[in-house]
């Protein structure tokens, strides 16, 4: 019998002898098929992660809004929205996106510092159900482009509750430094002035603390935060119908251990229902821990270059196709796709793109040759959705795998495509 060897955390991608699987499917019959750079994506896991927070919630009024921005391809959205997922979006782009999957836009909430006049008009022609307001400015806004569409916009408000999520500082909203949500001691002014407004039903309060949180402490600081302004809005005559407390759970890409999304929800609904909001409307924006550790992106090794300080192993992927170590010296796990035996060197794992901080990991230890396929695991969130066409590099192909069948839900961008809506004077 093949032994079967999973991977920590990703139960859906394992070795069945010496051969990496998304599911049934391996993955160097992907990378010869579809070439590399390559997303591939399990639907099973993606599934398995939802399942957790619908446990977690089972018996209450809960909707889940899948934090699109984590992977926002139309195949990934139309697996949650047919699992009965809203989607909490950032854009007029991320809107179009969710019609076009197929999502419900009384599903939607939209939240975001920045959102333009053209972006609200956009949402309420649709009938989206919140928008997660963060600023005062923003209500008078909102308030005027509804009145001119003769539409009344419902709003929560995002509100800053000043909790560190120890995480990384780009990733962490929650704080007095951070540009999001309003500051808890001006929230009941703003929640005053937003009542005030012809334009705005106030429907939900919100809050969002930050990205790759391990720890449940933040999470519970934050409730007690929001519920005591929930009390002091209800108590000035303006009732908060449902409670948000957006997204941030994280994931597995190095030995973390965060909570399950169902043991997180079973402490917070202990603390709600102590409380006396156990029977809210309750929402909730998880990006990352629904799609994170459900795709890896398939790298060939094109040469390996040995130096007198480092070895390097260049591979066809980059900081475009896989911008978080770049960006935040994040960490993902890379492993052969079919091992070969024996110990091999160390090596920093490097892109195509002409830059020092182009590289997908540093000091791995691997047993590789030139035509070697590599996976970088935990590359579901936050890859694809944040890839560029830096250096003229055409963004990657994506599969979605469920169970034995692969499907191709992204093509190749040809270098045609990254430049065709480009013209010459
Ligand atoms: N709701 C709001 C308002 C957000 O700003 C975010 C993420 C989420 C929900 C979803 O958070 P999640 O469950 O995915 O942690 N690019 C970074 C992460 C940025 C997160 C931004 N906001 C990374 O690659 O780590």
């Amino acid at each position: 019998m093949t032994a079967i060897t999973t991977l920590p955390g990703q139960p859906h991608i394992a070795y069945a002898g010496d051969q990496l699987h998304v599911e049934g499917l391996r993955l160097s019959d992907l990378a010869r098929v579809h070439g590399t750079p390559l997303f591939v994506y399990s639907k099973a896991a993606m599934l398995s992660a939802l399942a957790a927070y619908q446990r977690g919630f089972a018996g209450r009024q809960a909707q889940i809004c899948y934090a699109m921005k984590a992977n926002s391809s139309l195949a990934i959205l139309q697996v949650f929205a047919d699992a009965g997922c809203g989607f909490d979006i950032v854009s007029g782009g991320e809107l179009a996106r969710v019609l076009a999957a197929g999502g419900d836009p009384a599903k939607v909430i939209f939240s975001g510092v920045g959102k333009t006049r053209h972006e609200m008009k956009q949402a309420l022609q649709v009938g989206i159900g919140c928008f997660n307001v963060e600023s005062e400015a923003e209500l008078d806004v909102l308030s005027a482009v509804a009145v001119d569409l003769g539409k009344v916009a419902p709003v929560s408000l995002r509100v800053n509750p000043n909790v560190d999520p120890k995480t990384h500082p780009y990733i962490s909203t929650g704080l007095k430094g951070n540009k999001f949500g309003i500051a808890h001691e001006d929230a009941l002014r703003a929640y005053r002035h937003a009542a005030s407004l012809p334009g705005l039903k106030v429907v939900g309060i919100d809050c969002h603390i930050g990205s790759q949180i391990t720890d449940s402490t933040p999470y519970l600081d934050a409730m007690d935060r929001v519920l005591d302004l929930v009390a002091d809005v209800e108590s000035a005559g303006i009732p908060i119908h449902h409670i948000d407390f957006g997204g941030g759970l994280g994931i597995n890409y190095n030995g973390d251990t965060p909570p399950e999304a169902d043991a997180l929800w079973a402490q917070l609904l202990a603390k709600l229902d102590a409380r006396g909001y156990g029977q809210r409307q309750l929402m909730i924006e998880p990006g990352r821990s629904l799609v994170g550790n459900a795709g890896v992106c398939l790298t060939e090794v094109l040469y390996l270059k040995p130096g007198e300080q480092k070895n390097f192993c260049i591979v066809d992927a980059a900081m475009n196709d896989l911008p978080r170590p770049a960006m935040y010296q994040a960490f993902h796990q890379i492993v052969p796709v079919t091992p070969r035996s024996g110990d091999g060197k160390v090596y920093d794992v490097v892109g195509p793109v002409c830059e020092s901080g182009d590289w997908i990991g540093r000091d791995r230890q691997l047993l590789v040759q030139a035509g070697d396929v590599l996976a970088v695991l935990s590359a579901g969130a936050y890859c694809m959705s944040m890839a560029s066409n830096y250096n003229t590099r055409g963004r990657a192909a994506e599969i979605l795998v469920d169970g034995t069948k692969a499907h191709l839900i992204r093509q190749r961008e040809s270098a045609f495509d990254t430049f065709a809506l480009e013209q010459l004077v």
